[in-house]
């Protein structure tokens, strides 16, 4: 990203500029100079070379601009509308030259191979399953013998015959797609809406034969609130804009991101039950009504997906995965029976010998009958002051469809993923649960390690999340007043295992002057180690002053007048963010908590 060509001055080191002045005339009672010739020779002087540099930017940038929609055209990129907003188009033009690089990639593989395939799997999702005059037609016994790595893995989708070969060995849990080989992809496809390569097309009579009784697991998804920005629609996964998220410190249920691996399951409360084995022999069955005679518990704790904020460390090297903003993360009141007392109830004892973890199954599951699953520690589920919950009430009220309706986990200060929705089963155990999600994804890695070299065996779940935070208001590259030359900044800040945010810092020149935050919303009264909740913050962050307004002014005309604002939290164990992604960058992009920032564009009111 292109530097400022000015920097902006903090009204306190001007303020001290304009006393050392006022005091030295003082003492050494010198009337202050008149500006001779020399002085507003050099000040033109200044003055050129500023505008020499901004027109040399706005040339270089304007030639940029023009290279990249060339390019753009020979390689049949499409072209959204080109932004205005000096902000925007910085990240578009750094967005579209890296897909014009991932797109040269991949032809070079496709020439390289040799072989039918003749699409990337960035074509638009719209002509998936379309029929492509310019490829091979095969019948369905063509398909079938394409159906383990040697051969190559074909599946077709709608009248597209796919290979997936390469998908397989690069995605976790690819091998589930294995399911489909040699045969119809719909609902895979509809489960996990896959990316990959087009081969040929189906003949229209297969396609009839491939879709006879086949239904869309979708189809009874839950309404959405229109607010939610959705990353993917099957399974459903969505974010608020940002600005909600500071709106109020606890987030209105409807507003709350989801987070969705599979469709929503249908659940009738009158007839749901809760299994828990595992305690000696005997399985205990447990009925909504019986669930809600235990004492009810309420916490206010935030949950945040391990992906919060990929999106932002997928700009150091592209991650594998949904590309969350930094709203992937909510705050609510949540009500229901403590999972400690549900397993005294079943018999498990404190530090019972040779168990060590309670695993929790969903009602959700994909085609193979397989459902969602995640672990926690015995110690966290059994800790009286862990707080973990089987919530029945968000906020007050009944558990949305999509949050789990009727029965979910809530593991505060732990990874998202381990809170459990629709939950089915508690298995208490001496493992951690076998589950893709548990086993396969959610982990930690070194920067350095990639596809080919990945051993998931080789990394521990992720559990207690990082502390993080984020600038929920101005939202990146938006166009700001200021007021009284301060820039007013609203955020989160959150750190897992109940550790208290302590203090956040704000920057807007680049860390040379840091100014703490004011912390505007936290749970009170809270014991040490059971900080579940987020804190809100503000800071009123000085960048224009005085005497610097009027050059300002004049340099808005020919320069980009864009501030930078970061920040980062720190929580009681004195942890704090790291300053950028380049050493945390992990390949499935999680755990991503270095310092937040935004770019915003400062107007003139
Ligand atoms: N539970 C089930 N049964 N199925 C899921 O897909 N997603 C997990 C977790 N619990 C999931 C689940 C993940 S990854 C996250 S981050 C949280 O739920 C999201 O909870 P939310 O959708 O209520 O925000």
């Amino acid at each position: 990203m292109p530097l400022p060509l000015f920097r902006l001055m903090p009204p306190s080191t001007l303020g001290s500029y304009a006393m050392s002045g006022c005091l030295l005339t003082r003492h050494n009672h010198t009337p202050p100079r008149p500006p001779n010739r020399g002085t507003v020779k050099r000040s033109l002087q200044v003055a050129g070379l500023v505008g020499a540099l901004a027109a040399t930017w706005r040339m270089y940038r304007y030639l940029q601009v023009q290279m990249i929609k060339l390019q753009s055209r020979k390689k049949d990129i499409q072209i959204l509308q080109f932004p205005t907003d000096p902000v925007r188009r910085n990240e578009w033009i750094s967005y579209y030259t890296f897909r014009s690089m991932i797109k040269e990639i991949i032809d070079y593989a496709f020439e390289y191979t040799g072989g039918v395939v003749t699409a990337s799997s960035e074509s638009s999702p719209d002509s998936w399953g379309q029929v492509r005059p310019d490829l091979p037609w095969y019948t369905l016994a063509d398909i079938s013998s394409h159906s383990c790595k040697e051969n190559r893995i074909w599946v077709t989708f709608s009248q597209g015959v796919y290979d997936i070969t390469e998908f397989v060995e690069q995605h976790p849990g690819g091998e589930k797609i294995l399911m489909a080989a040699g045969g119809s992809l719909e609902p895979f496809w509809l489960l996990y809406a896959l990316h990959s390569y087009v081969s040929g097309n189906l003949s229209a009579e297969d396609v009839s034969e491939v879709m006879a009784n086949m239904e869309d697991p979708y189809a009874c998804e839950p309404r959405r609130h229109p607010a939610l920005k959705p990353s993917s629609k099957k399974p459903f996964n969505a974010e608020p804009p940002l600005p909600v998220l500071v709106d109020s410190f606890i987030t209105p249920a409807e507003l709350f991101y989801v987070r969705n691996h599979l469709p929503v399951p249908e659940v009738d409360p009158a007839t749901y039950e809760l299994e828990v084995d595992g305690v000696g022999s005997e399985t205990f069955i447990f009925s909504l009504d019986d669930i809600k005679k235990f004492p009810k518990h309420t916490i206010t704790a935030t949950i945040q997906c391990a992906g919060n904020r990929r999106g932002e460390m997928s700009k150091v090297k592209p991650v594998k995965g949904l590309n969350w903003g930094a709203a992937a993360i909510g705050n609510a009141t949540w009500s229901g029976a403590r999972l400690r007392d549900i397993l005294l109830a079943t018999g498990l004892r404190d530090n019972q010998p040779g168990v060590t973890h309670v695993q929790f199954e969903g009602l959700d599951s994909d085609p193979a009958n397989v459902s969602y699953g995640a672990s926690i520690s015995v110690e966290k589920a059994m800790d009286p002051c862990g707080d973990t919950i089987l919530a029945y009430e968000m906020n007050g009220n009944p558990l949305l469809r999509d949050h789990g309706f009727p029965i979910r986990v809530v593991v505060p200060g732990i990874v998202g993923a381990r809170s459990v929705k629709w939950l089915a089963r508690i298995i208490v155990s001496g493992e951690e649960s076998c589950s893709h999600w548990q086993q396969n994804d959610y982990k930690g890695f070194c920067p350095s390690v990639d596809w080919n070299t990945v051993d998931f065996t080789k990394s521990p779940a992720i559990q207690e999340l990082p502390v993080t935070s984020a600038i929920c208001d101005p939202i990146d590259g938006s166009s700001v007043e200021l007021h009284d030359g301060n820039l007013m900044v609203k955020g989160y800040a959150w750190s897992g295992g109940g550790q208290k945010i302590v203090r956040v810092d704000v920057t807007a020149d680049g860390g040379d002057t840091w100014h703490v935050a004011e912390l505007i919303a936290q749970e009170g009264n809270i014991r040490p180690g059971r900080h579940w909740a987020w804190t809100l913050w503000r800071a009123d962050i000085p960048v224009l002053a005085g005497s610097s307004q009027v050059l300002i002014l004049l340099l808005v005309f020919v320069c980009e007048n864009y501030v930078e604002v970061w920040a980062k939290a720190i929580d009681s164990s004195y942890n704090t963010q790291p300053e950028s992604f380049r050493n945390i960058w992990n390949l499935r992009g999680v755990l991503s908590n270095a310092y937040h920032r935004v770019k915003v564009n400062i107007v003139q009111s």
